[in-house]
């Protein structure tokens, strides 16, 4: 995948722009950084803190020719790929917890949004081309200090390592890691990546408590399935498998 890559001082949000680009017909490889965002957006329709300088804000336009049923499995390309580049940029260990989130030290230290918004224009004009999808991540470079509701829950490169590092390396490591993840999953398919996500979860065996669209769901996670699904073995001894949801651990 060959990258496009556009910078922006200060934009509302990388993902909106990356979608209306897409939606305008830009192509795979696409790339839209920010030094800052006045509206980031993450998961279940939060808020991003993207104050300057402290954070990288990314999104890449993907358009994989695999079906809409199969496009959940670049969440785990793109999880795995940021992992290994927080881990080579920070010399410690970053570990996933399901679906997408990286932890460094049991905190998180990036997110990461994935779009698939194939508005009606998009599929009129360009049809010779795959839909969209839109992955975008934040990781937390250089920032010294979260806001209170957070503090507890996230931390930075900086706060792990006591180092700054510049945000043009991130960037670069960063793109390299999901270029070459895609790449692998594009043509070995996604056993492969699969396997190298789960060398880095530290979801399965813990305890927890799951939110997901249907309600709260607790136990203990026994593993991650073929399917991306998350196993749940309840106290009951029953196990559930959950497809989407947003994990708190049990302490
Ligand atoms: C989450 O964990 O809730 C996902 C956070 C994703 C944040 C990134 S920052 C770059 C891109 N642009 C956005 O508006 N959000 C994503």
């Amino acid at each position: 995948m060959q990258l496009f890559i556009n910078h922006f001082q200060s934009i509302s949000s990388t993902n909106d722009l990356a979608i209306s680009m897409a939606n305008n017909g830009a192509p795979e490889g696409t790339v839209v950084v920010a030094r800052e965002q006045t509206a980031g957006r993450g998961r279940r329709g939060k808020s991003w803190t993207s104050p300057p300088g402290s954070g990288l804000y990314l999104s890449i336009v993907l358009r994989p020719d695999r079906p809409a049923s199969e496009l959940w499995q670049l969440a785990f390309v793109v999880s795995a790929a940021s992992a290994e580049a927080i881990s080579q940029i920070s010399d410690l260990q970053a570990s996933i917890k399901w679906p997408n989130d990286i932890l460094l030290n049991e905190k998180k230290i990036c997110g990461i949004l994935i779009e698939a918004r194939s508005g009606k224009h998009n599929q009129q004009m360009h049809k010779a081309v795959n839909p969209p999808v839109i992955a975008g991540i934040g990781i937390n470079v250089n920032t010294e200090l979260f806001p209170q509701e957070i503090a507890s829950k996230a931390t930075s490169i900086y706060l792990e390592t006591g180092r700054k590092s510049e945000l043009e390396k991130v960037e670069h490591i960063l793109l390299d890691a999901v270029q070459s993840r895609y790449s692998e999953y594009l043509c070995e398919g996604f056993t492969s990546i699969l396997k190298l996500w789960k060398s880095m979860d530290c979801t399965s065996g813990r305890r927890l408590t799951v939110l997901t669209p249907e309600g709260h769901v607790e136990g203990r996670a026994i593993d991650v399935d073929a399917g991306g699904d998350l196993i749940i073995e309840k106290a009951d001894g029953t196990t559930l498998s959950v497809t989407t949801g947003e994990v708190f651990f049990n302490r």
